[in-house]
């Protein structure tokens, strides 16, 4: 993937990727593939592209009918089975097999690309069922349908790879990518397509644009110093893999708060995990709220979604911190939320 394309987040991200893979199927004498499908619960960003692929209600509800030619395969989220599950879980990996019953209705002819993300992040960490990524790909290649990743979370090392794309050993024809670029601290988002996408535009003549999509800060020069200085540190300092000798320790202290009243589900991959809570009756959210409120009294920011605690530490923690963050989450979970 040696070619990139710069925006200024991971939603313009999203949409660079998308008109990138409308574009491309256009220039292969492939017009008709116009739909995009995504994933139910999946978030690609906030733009309308991101809204209409992505899967999640509240993010789509207010803003009308979105694109068109959008459909969804369903998410991977199969607690009765996969609850407490470490790393990949067993159970869901045919989920996959609804993209072949997508491709039955619409036709591969008209489906230009599938975006996910490997790891769903803001809906509360959905971790890919075994096989489940291997068979989307294949699925995407035998109808010749662009597989984009979404790593706006997944990239930059948070499982332990560079990217998820290696972690997870599934190569997409597209990856979008924001965050970790430049530690988050300054706006900057890229996009890696192949070289095959990257070479169907440049047919020439020299002198003419060939792909009509640009941001007037795209490849803005602070935002480049601060990527280029944030490669330098992971370089420096191991940190594109370092998720992946924290993993185990990580994984052990998390699913070590299963005994906690309330909790339901924890589950992990690389420096992510997640704890889902049952929710108070006819309060759905309210529990996860009240444990943001009392670990933010004791120090400790943690991110909720729904009742789902999602955690996501930086990649330098340590285990004496990482010792201190599931000590004051323990202390949390026993209050009386
Ligand atoms: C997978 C994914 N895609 C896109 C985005 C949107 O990124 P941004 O908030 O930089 O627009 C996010 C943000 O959390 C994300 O997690």
């Amino acid at each position: 993937m040696a070619h990139v394309l710069y925006t200024n987040s991971g939603s313009e991200s999203v949409e660079t990727a998308l008109k990138v893979a409308l574009a491309y199927q256009r220039v292969k004498g492939q017009g008709s593939r116009t739909r995009l499908i995504g994933r139910e619960r999946g978030y690609h960003g906030v733009n309308f592209g991101g809204i209409s692929v992505g899967g999640i209600v509240t993010n789509r509800k207010m803003f009308g009918t979105l694109l068109t030619g959008v459909d969804h395969m369903p998410h991977t989220h199969l607690p009765a089975k996969n609850a407490f599950s470490k790393g990949m879980p067993e159970h869901g990996g045919d989920l996959a097999d609804e993209l072949e019953r997508i491709v039955t209705l619409h036709d591969a002819s008209t489906i230009a690309a599938v975006i996910v993300e490997p790891v769903a992040g803001s809906t509360g960490v959905l971790i890919p069922p075994k096989g489940y990524l291997q068979r989307l790909r294949e699925i995407c290649t035998k109808h010749g349908i662009l597989l984009i990743f979404d790593e706006v979370i997944t990239g930059f090392g948070r499982l332990g790879a560079p990217f998820a794309a290696q972690y997870f050993d599934v190569k997409p024809d597209i990856i979008t990518t924001a965050k970790g670029l430049t530690n988050g601290v300054i706006p900057m988002g890229a996009v890696f397509v192949t070289s095959e996408i990257h070479d169907a535009f440049m047919t020439g003549p020299e002198h003419l644009i060939e792909f009509f999509h640009g941001y007037t800060y795209s490849g803005n020069p602070i935002a480049s110093a601060a990527a280029l200085g944030t490669l330098d540190t992971y370089r420096e300092e191991g940190l594109l893999t370092r998720a992946a000798e924290l993993a185990p320790y990580w994984e052990e202290k998390l699913h070590s708060l299963a005994d906690c009243p309330n909790v339901v589900d924890i589950r992990n991959i690389g420096l992510i995990g997640a704890i889902e809570l049952a929710p108070i009756a006819g309060e759905p959210t309210k529990r996860a709220f009240n444990a943001f409120l009392k670990a933010y009294e004791s120090g400790l920011l943690i991110r909720t979604t729904g009742d789902i605690i999602a955690l996501s530490p930086p990649l330098i923690i340590t285990k004496a911190e990482i010792d201190e963050l599931f000590d004051k989450l323990r202390k949390v979970l026993v209050a009386n939320i």
